[in-house]
């Protein structure tokens, strides 16, 4: 069967909104058991509840903040206790930092952004291949922005972390090659989730700057990342994945 994860962990990290709650649900549809990370216990909850409604023993809520080492080699290993190991990770938390000029930027919230969006990253993929390495193999995706490619003003931290994670994913990816472990970053465009909210006009701007004349929704990013996971991408290796309805075309 396509994209068949039955059997298989995944730890997806900002599980509870958008597009890491999105690639949850269809990692879930499609058999896998889910560590759902996230920061609002609630809403995580909320998303545990309904994939368990679907299909119980499907996933956990696993509160943690990314940016703290030991909160995510904890989440890990709860993750690993409960279902038995770890095959697949979303590495998708992220914040977009505070929207200044760059010698405007506070100093702390460059740390923040950096610490949440690339360390948190890090982090993830520091205590998640372990386990695939234990496992005989795994793929992770790591969650960049099409601001790796096309920078975005008065967003400094934001655009420097979504470029490190192209790199730190390309150089583990070389890290992990003989050992099969595939690791490839999704970079989504403007995305109709939380993290852009819903001005009254946004649609309008979307069709100006957007070719194809509309934001994606969080569902459709979700697709490319549970294929860049599953085995149907077997020779995508150290890949990035651009999925943006033809914004950087422009
Ligand atoms: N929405 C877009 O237009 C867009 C565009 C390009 C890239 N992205 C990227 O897509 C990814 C998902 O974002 P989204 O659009 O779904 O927005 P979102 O705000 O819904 O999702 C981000 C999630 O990360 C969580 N998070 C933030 N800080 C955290 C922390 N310290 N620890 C744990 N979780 C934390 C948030 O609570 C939230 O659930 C992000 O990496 C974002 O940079 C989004």
């Amino acid at each position: 069967m396509a994209q068949d994860f039955d059997r298989k962990v995944a730890m997806v990290t900002g599980a509870a909104t958008g597009i890491g709650a999105a690639t949850a649900r269809l990692l879930a549809e499609r058999g896998a058991k889910v560590g759902l990370v996230g920061l609002q216990e609630d809403l995580l909850a909320g998303v545990a509840e309904e994939l368990n409604g679907a299909a119980d023993g499907s996933a956990i809520a696993v509160p943690t903040d990314v940016a703290d080492p030991t909160q995510v080699e904890a989440a890990v290993t709860r993750i690993v206790d409960e279902f038995g190991g770890l095959h697949h990770a979303v590495n998708n938390a992220a914040v977009p930092g505070q929207e200044a000029d760059l010698h405007e930027i506070d100093v702390a919230d460059w740390a923040r952004t950096i610490g949440i969006n690339l360390s948190g990253a890090f982090y993830g993929m520091r205590y998640q291949i372990p386990h695939m390495l234990a496992a005989g193999g795994g793929s992770i995706v790591n969650i960049a922005s099409v601001n790796a490619t096309k920078p975005l003003t008065q967003h400094g931290a934001y655009t420097a972390s979504k470029h490190g994670i192209v790199g730190i994913s390309q150089s583990a990816q070389l890290d992990y090659v003989t050992r099969n472990i595939r690791i490839n970053v999704v970079s989504p465009g403007v995305t109709d989730t939380p993290m852009v909210g819903s001005g009254g006009d946004l649609a309008d701007v979307m069709k100006s700057i957007v070719p194809w004349g509309r934001m994606a929704t969080p569902t459709e990013v979700g697709e490319a990342v549970v294929w860049a996971l599953s085995d149907q991408a077997s020779y995508l290796v150290g890949q990035q994945i651009i999925v943006d309805g033809g914004f950087v075309l422009r």
